[in-house]
Order: structure tokens, then sequence, then C-alpha cells
């Protein structure tokens, strides 16, 4: 890469970052520092420039998410543009074009939804800028992404089926709380849980319902659940914990008793749901690790310095019980 000509882009796509940070909902921290290259060209952390597109704060997951991919930048002296998306994929697309015109060495992208990054993953590979996929998949020609960092979805949902199949012994009544539509999870957790369920057939999803990864509308939601089903709903499948505490809350303010009256399963393994655990009014909480930041910065330091990479490095995850959440939660990070 011509570091001289990178530095001036850099340095006026930066002015036209800041201009358009406050419509963008944009909170990047700014600090290009491209150091020329080692003489054997192999380019280091100190040296290495990561524009990064993150969704935005929706979940505890994603906040910690952010932490990790933040503190390791700092760790290793890694020069991090990080872009807020504010869940909108328009931001996402707009802060990838501006770190393909600062000339980053490497993007890191979180999609928001699966379908419409071709054109702009396109631009990134002509301009010879690698984009790891982190957390989430986008539905992309493979050529179009050096890696995919995260979690297989499809297996947190069959996980949650096989919880709820236990829970239920079998038998019954199923809402279900959907994370953002479109997006990997989403799609992807709803598809697993139906495979598994696929084999009790007495056991029904009477009710369907996004509510797009947040604690505020899983309460909403599960309120509309309430009203229409009442006590006929025996369990909640949420695609995330902070809608399985939103649920909490409307179930109590419906005057049942979660974890009890309505078994509830979800997923993430975040420290409020071992709480919840804890309380009696969560029933189990599948993991899904937010912790990538020094994976992220691996991968992309050996990507771009041409050293072959995995084109998927799935996250090990565990499944959690109220039985033993007293004893792990003082160990959980996030
Ligand atoms: O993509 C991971 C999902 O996004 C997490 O399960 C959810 O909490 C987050 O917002």
């Amino acid at each position: 890469m011509n570091k001289v000509l990178a530095w001036l882009g850099t340095f006026f796509a930066v002015i036209f970052l800041a201009a358009c940070a406050a419509d963008s909902g944009d909170d990047t921290a700014v600090s290009p520092t491209n150091i020329p290259e080692t003489e054997d060209n192999i380019i280091t952390y100190e040296e290495l420039v990561v524009g990064y597109s993150q969704i935005g704060a929706e979940s505890e997951w994603r906040t910690s998410n952010t932490a990790s991919i933040k503190e390791e930048a700092e760790n290793l002296g890694v020069a991090l543009i990080f872009s807020d998306g504010q869940q909108k994929q328009e931001n996402q697309i707009k802060a990838i074009r501006t770190f393909i015109a600062q000339q980053v060495d490497v993007i890191g992208v979180s999609p928001v939804v699966e379908t419409g990054w071709d054109s702009v993953f396109q631009e990134a590979k002509d301009a010879g800028i690698p984009i790891i996929l982190v957390d989430r998949r986008a539905d992309v020609d493979e050529a179009l992404y050096a890696t995919y960092l995260g979690s297989d979805f499809v297996e947190e949902g069959r996980n949650a089926a096989k919880v709820m199949a236990d829970l239920l012994e079998g038998q019954g009544h199923i809402v279900e709380l959907v994370g953002t539509v479109g997006s990997a999870p989403a799609i992807d957790r709803y598809a697993g849980f139906r495979e598994v369920l696929a084999e009790y057939p007495e056991m029904q999803i009477i009710a369907s319902e996004s509510g797009d990864f947040t604690r505020a509308k899983g309460e909403e939601v599960m309120g509309d659940f309430l009203r229409q089903y009442g006590a006929e709903i025996d369990a909640v499948y949420a695609h995330n914990d902070d809608m399985a505490i939103g649920a909490i809350r409307a179930i109590e303010a419906y005057g049942l008793k979660p974890g009890e009256d309505i078994k509830i399963v979800s997923i993430d393994a975040i420290r409020d749901a071992f709480q919840a655990m804890i309380d009696g009014k969560l029933n189990a909480t599948i993991e899904c690790n937010p912790l990538l930041g020094p994976q992220f910065f691996d991968l992309a330091l050996k990507v771009v310095n041409g050293e072959s990479v995995p084109k998927w490095i799935p996250s090990e995850e565990r499944v959690f019980f109220p039985e033993n959440a007293a004893e792990l939660l003082p160990t959980r990070k996030y």
C-alpha cells in the first residue's frame, strides 16, 4: 500500500467522517497512525489501522462485545476507528465506505441484518481491504470476506429446544421472542429451535414475534402475548437474555411466576441472566460469547500479513442452569 497516499486519504476521510458523525450517530474515535511498515514488510499491531462497524448497543451482550473490541485495541496499540451503526444498515454501509476512503488495513463488521452487503463488500475487495465478519454472518459470496468469527446460532437454537423439551417434558405451549428481524441470530435461532421441536409433536409454538433483542420490546411483546393467551402459555423461548428479562417483568406484572408458572429459556448467558436464575425466574441460558476482541485482532493481523485463516472460527459455548448459577456468577466476565 502506498503509505503516503494512504495517510493523506486518511486525513481527508477523517474530516469527512467527523462531519458525518452527528447525523449517523457515529462515535468514532479516530487515531490514524499509519506508521511505515517494517523492513521485512510484516505489519505489527502498532502499525495496524482497523475500521470497525458495530451494530449499536441494543443489549448487554453488545455492550460487552464493544468493550472487548475497544479494550483489546488499546492493549495491543492498534489504531481503531470505531463506528456505532445505531441499528441501521445504512449507517454501517456509510461507515464501511468511509473506512475504504481512509484506506484502513482491515475492516471488521458485525452486520445488523444478513442481506444487502454485496456492493459495499465488493467495494472493499476492489480497494484491497479485507473484511472480517464478527459475531454475525452476512449473506454474501465467500470471496467477499476473509473470515467469520462468531457463534453457531443454529446450534444455540437447537440447544434451547433440547432444554425446553426437558423442562416441559415434551408437552406444552411456547411463545417465542425473536431477535432483530432479518438478523443472522434471529434467522438461525428460529430455525435451530424448530429443527429439534419437530421431534416433539406435543410441543407447539403458539406465538412468535420480534422483540428486537431489547428488554423494553421483549416486555411489550410478552405483555401482548399474555393478554392474548394468558395462562395457556407454558414457556417462553427468547432469542436473547435481555428479551427474557423483559418477559420476566411482563409475567410478574400479569401476576404469574416466571420460571415456575411459565418456564423461560434464553440465549447469551449475561450476568443478569445468572442473577435471574439465582432468583428462580429463568430456567436456562445458552451461552453466546461476546468477548471476541482478542481473537478478532489476532485474525486481523494474520489476514493483513497474508497468512491463511479458516473461513469460520466458531465460538465454544455452554448451557447454564440455575443449579450452579450462584457459584458461576462471580466468574462471569459479561
Ligand atoms: O448477534 C448476537 C446477538 O446480538 C446477541 O444474542 C444479542 O443479545 C445481541 O444483541
